[in-house]
């Protein structure tokens, strides 16, 4: 192992990275869609600028996240966010190609303000039902986006209000197959027949698992060119987070201690509050390279170097006995890890590097 890594250090595998953006590449080339990264999942530069390289473009919920892009090469900028203040929603309007209102309040304040600026749409929740981890599912909140009966309703009363409306976005996915975009298709041609016709572009949101290796690629070209031969002059985007960055990379920590019991304890320069939020959030057990399901002889509780009595990351069957130290390699750490580090109990936010995959540093 390399000892020039800081420590801890997320690790982007740049190979990894374009062999994904590959795939989505060909998804946009065979369908005519537009892909955009989802920034709020990840936003490093250098992997901004591969990912710049292959898809359309990119969607930000707010100004600081556009200006992770400076420099950064676009086609097309989606902005969407559970609410927009008052002080943002111009300039943010100014740099985005097209742009989603969460509520209707939302909806009457800016219209008539930013309608010159972006195409302007407006997110529906279509409440489909779905089987999906609570903390993602969107269809069973009511603050992310506008119930699409409560949508209908207000532009049968009056369609004069959304005479601005030129798209519609849905974001009702968490890890999805190609069976959640049917029935989402399926939702949209049922419900809007009278609007779609009037529209130029549906966002189709996140949550789908394009790179993921069983997800059914000529399923979705045929189901896309099926749905487009519809509606021609309807633009799709996607808005992918996750599966962009899907098992592009790793978080290196070390052993800083090693307290012997009948399963010893590690201690790693880690800390979950601090580096691995998304596991706290998603519970989620990482993957740890050089561990097994099947007991080991070597079963080790790993924990964090926070105060916090619940900072402890699993047990874990390793296949080798472990020092202080060594490395512990968590696997597939690029979504929505680095950008939700805090600085808690004074644990500094861990490096960035990135392997070009010239000379792999791990083997
Ligand atoms: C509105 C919206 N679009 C897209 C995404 C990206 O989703 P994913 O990373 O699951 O693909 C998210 C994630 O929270 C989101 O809230």
């Amino acid at each position: 192992m390399t000892t020039d890594l800081p420590s801890p250090c997320f690790v982007l595998e740049a190979e990894k990275l374009k062999a994904n953006l590959c795939k989505l590449r060909y998804l946009q080339d065979q369908t005519d869609i537009q892909i955009l990264h989802t920034l709020k999942s990840f936003h490093s530069r250098e992997g901004l600028k591969i990912i710049s390289e292959y898809l359309s473009g990119f969607s930000a919920g707010n100004q600081r996240e556009l200006d992770k892009l400076h420099q950064i090469p676009s086609t097309h900028i989606h902005s969407y966010a559970p609410v927009f203040r008052p002080d943002e929603i111009k300039p943010l309007a100014f740099q985005s190609n097209t742009l989603s209102f969460n509520s209707l309040h939302q909806w009457e304040c800016y219209t008539s303000s930013i309608s010159t600026d972006s195409s302007i749409g407006l997110r529906i929740n279509p409440q489909l039902t779905l089987k999906q981890p609570k903390y993602c599912n969107p269809n069973y909140t009511t603050h992310l986006g506008v119930p699409y009966q409560t949508f209908l309703q207000a532009y049968a009363n009056d369609p004069k209000l959304f005479q601005a409306l030129e798209g519609l976005h849905f974001h009702a996915f968490c890890s999805q197959g190609l069976n959640g975009l049917k029935y989402l298709l399926s939702h949209i041609s049922k419900n809007y027949q009278e609007i779609l016709p009037r529209l130029q572009w549906l966002n189709l949101g996140g949550g789908h698992q394009f790179t993921h290796t069983t997800y059914d690629t000529e399923g979705f070209i045929t189901l896309i060119n099926t749905f487009r031969s519809h509606y021609p002059h309807l633009l799709l985007y996607f808005e992918p987070g996750e599966s962009v960055v899907k098992d592009t990379g790793y978080f290196s920590t070390t052993i800083l201690d090693i307290i012997p019991g009948e399963i010893p304890i590690v201690i790693l320069d880690t800390s979950i509050e601090a580096h691995l939020l998304d596991i706290a959030i998603t519970k989620q057990k990482p993957i740890i390279r050089n561990t097994s399901i099947q007991q080991t002889p070597y079963p080790y509780q790993l924990s964090g170097m926070s105060c916090i009595a619940g900072d402890t990351i699993g047990t874990y069957f390793f296949e080798e006995a472990l020092h202080i130290d060594d490395k512990v390699i968590f696997e597939d750490m690029m979504g929505y890890s680095i950008v939700k580090q805090t600085e808690f109990n004074g644990i500094e936010k861990a490096g960035f590097r990135v392997d070009e995959g010239i000379a792999p540093i791990y083997l």
